[in-house]
């Protein structure tokens, strides 16, 4: 009728923990939103769910009845595609922050990203828009080559042992100060990275790329040490945990996450203290450099939100490159 209000757009948010905390801070500016419920393990923990009144829940069904979008921050791989998956059957929209599920069951996941239901911005730098660009602007040029810090917790301690500290003190410090997680082996061994240079060569290189050739060609920084990383340092050079898609010289792509050093003035070592940083080499476009915070409970919410609102206004999401690219012969 006219004149009558439009119906909110219903949201299901499953992980009220720190980017589900802090979308449902966010989504409170946002009048049209309305949360169905949050899903948690544990009701009776305290947060700070922002202004405007949320149930929390462990009951997914109550969370997924009646969402038209659903927003998954739980975290882990099968526990988030099963739920995703009933999500799906129910006919929302989804949008994730999750790389870890995005790129190991990319047999569940492939379909609804293909055919644009899945808002995914934030799995790959947060708040940085990276996923935006790759299946948008820069599909107008040919990859060459990208190269990419991927991963702050790798970056913080990289600085950590330019400054002197052992590698297990500054894992301590990292885990102390939030950075890195109780088991930093994700984060530390680089497979947090290759999560997302997965996600992210799906999307400008090769739509049916597999985790489980990615997953062998992965290194993390255990193992450095100070007088490695200062060594590279008084050489005029640093040292970067790098993700990198480059041609493997028979037209095919090499992923690789690896500590790399880089000259001090390559645009990862002046963009990468404490940040994501991504350079993408392209044909046509050239280098596009592109660079901000790869973490955080605001920066990401801010990229999820921005997700939410696309699919609550029938916006389709970021579909992979249709076919497999081939490559140039040697990286330019
Ligand atoms: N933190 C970041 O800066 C960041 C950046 C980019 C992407 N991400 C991604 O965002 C996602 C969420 O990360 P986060 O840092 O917000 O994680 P988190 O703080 O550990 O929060 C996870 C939330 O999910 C709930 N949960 C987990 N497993 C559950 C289960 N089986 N059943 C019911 N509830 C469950 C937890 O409940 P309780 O609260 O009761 O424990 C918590 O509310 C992850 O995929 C992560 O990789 C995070």
């Amino acid at each position: 009728m006219l004149g009558e209000p439009p119906r909110p757009v219903r949201v299901g948010v499953l992980g009220a923990g720190t980017v589900g905390a802090a979308l449902l801070r966010l989504m409170a500016r946002h009048p049209h939103l309305e949360a169905t419920a949050a899903l948690v393990r544990d009701p009776d923990r305290p947060r700070d769910l922002g202004p405007r009144p949320v149930r929390v829940t462990t009951d997914p069904d109550v969370v997924l009845d009646g969402a038209d979008v659903v927003v998954e921050l739980l975290g882990g791989v099968d526990r988030p595609t099963e739920l995703m998956a009933a999500a799906a059957a129910r006919g929302a929209r989804l949008v994730t922050a999750n790389k870890a599920a995005l790129a190991e069951r990319w047999d569940v996941w492939g379909p609804w990203v293909r055919a644009g239901r899945v808002g995914l911005e934030a799995a790959v730098m947060a708040g940085t828009p990276v996923v935006g660009p790759l299946a948008g602007a820069l599909r107008g040029s040919r990859l060459r080559s990208l190269e990419a810090l991927l991963n702050g917790t790798c970056g913080y301690l990289i600085g950590r042992l330019e400054a002197g500290v052992a590698f297990d003190d500054a894992v301590a410090e990292a885990q102390r100060l939030g950075y890195a997680e109780a088991d930093p082996a994700l984060d530390v061994d680089g497979i947090d990275a290759a999560h997302k240079l997965t996600v992210i060569a799906r999307l400008c290189a090769d739509p049916d790329l597999a985790w489980s050739d990615v997953r062998p060609t992965v290194r993390g920084v255990r193992g450095l040490t100070p007088d490695a990383v200062r060594a590279e340092v008084a050489a005029g050079r640093r040292v970067r945990l790098v993700a990198a898609l480059e041609p493997d010289g028979a037209g095919g792509w090499r992923t690789s996450v690896e500590p790399r050093s880089v000259p001090a003035d390559h645009p990862l070592a002046l963009l990468g203290d404490g940040r994501g940083a991504l350079v993408y080499r392209g044909d046509a476009v050239g280098e596009v450099w592109i660079a901000g915070p790869g973490a955080g409970a605001e920066a990401t919410a801010s990229a999820v939100l921005g997700d939410v609102l696309d699919a609550a206004a029938g916006r389709p999401g970021p579909t992979p490159i249709a076919e497999r690219v081939w490559s140039a012969t040697t990286p330019s």
